[in-house]
């Protein structure tokens, strides 16, 4: 008999399970440290413990998942959302009843919750942009039976080969380009600003939560009209305590650096500044004999152009909840 018991019910040494069954078996496509497992999970002020089971079978643990929401107002669009962050039965448990009984465990607690939707990914602290299409689309064909609507596809994409980014002439840009000065209130000041003014959303949360973390080894990669910032790129560096998605899958690959969001100052769009703003980071030194990661984008001939190639395809996912 399959047993489902919640987060709330489990202890901690209990909870770790989890990051066991899933690097067992696709830890060789998505590995997952301790870091990441606290910072995404066990450590995120977003799980809802109420929402997230662990399936046993004769007390093993066979499957799980993980649900979160964003309650604390600074983003409006994620007032009525929520999330499954990860959701997986093990292959020797499959076709039990396990992932059914996880799931609608889960969706109950978050109707409950007064949610009116739900996302597979996209998360704060996300393993996934979606749901990935390295398990022959089963999770995908899953989860369509159960009411989620795919609303198309997104990548992520890997640079090694630098050969592309060396002829990049660099003599003729009309902006200033270059990281952030972290001890400059005043550029702190001005970034956050454009940020709040640009994006509102998501960015801006997470740039108030880099300012406020003491550790700041990711940094902001920023394009300046004189003074005045009017773009920036977000660099994403493994060694940071904050895992950004696109250094969550670092273990891959070779001293990996993660580059993105990107955004313009809406007067500025159309000038071809993101082109001169990525022309320029590409060309950082700093970053050449680093694998570089960009994640979650649809952008992908933009990307070629600098030698970018798919790593990952991921369906994105959702549930409309109907009251
Ligand atoms: C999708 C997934 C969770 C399903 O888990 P599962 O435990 O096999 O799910 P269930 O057993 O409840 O259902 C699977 C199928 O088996 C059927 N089934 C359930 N009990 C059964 C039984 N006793 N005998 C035969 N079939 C059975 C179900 O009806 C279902 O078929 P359907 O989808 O056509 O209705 C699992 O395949 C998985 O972990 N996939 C990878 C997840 C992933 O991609 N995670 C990363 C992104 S979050």
């Amino acid at each position: 008999m399959i047993e489902i018991k919640n987060f709330n019910n489990l202890s901690e040494p209990e909870l770790w399970q989890i990051k066991k069954i899933w690097n067992d078996e696709v830890g060789f496509i998505y590995p997952f440290d301790d870091k990441v497992f606290n910072h995404h999970v066990i450590n995120s002020k977003f799980l809802i413990k109420n929402a997230s089971f662990i399936a046993f079978l004769l007390d093993v643990p066979i499957g799980f998942i993980i649900a979160k929401t964003f309650d604390t107002g600074e983003i409006s669009a994620y007032r009525d959302r929520s999330w499954i962050s990860l959701f997986y039965v093990s292959k020797h448990y499959r076709k039990q009843g396990a992932g059914s009984l996880l799931l609608e465990k889960c969706l109950s607690e978050l109707k409950l919750l007064g949610k009116k939707e739900c996302f597979i990914g996209q998360d704060i602290g996300n393993f996934f942009p979606g749901v990935p299409c390295d398990f022959d689309a089963l999770t995908e064909n899953f989860l369509s039976k159960r009411g989620f609507k795919s609303f198309g596809c997104t990548h992520d994409l890997i640079l090694k080969n630098k050969d592309m980014i060396k002829g990049i002439d660099n003599s003729n840009f009309r902006y200033e380009y270059r990281f952030l000065n972290v001890s400059s209130d005043n550029e702190k000041k001005s970034l956050l600003s454009f940020m709040e003014r640009n994006f509102p959303g998501r960015w801006t949360y997470e740039l108030n939560e880099y300012l406020k973390n003491e550790t700041m080894f990711d940094n902001y990669y920023l394009a300046f009209d004189k003074e005045k910032v009017i773009g920036f790129v977000r660099v994403n560096e493994p060694k940071n305590e904050n895992v950004s998605y696109n250094i969550t899958w670092a273990n891959r690959f070779n001293n990996l650096v993660g580059i993105g969001p990107l955004g313009i100052d809406i007067d500025y769009r159309g000038k071809d500044i993101s082109k001169e703003m990525m022309d320029s980071i590409l060309k950082e030194s700093a970053l050449n004999n680093r694998d570089i990661l960009i994640d979650w984008t649809s952008l992908l001939a933009y990307y070629q152009q600098y030698g970018f190639e798919v790593w990952k395809v991921y369906t994105k996912m959702k549930l409309d909840f109907i009251d």
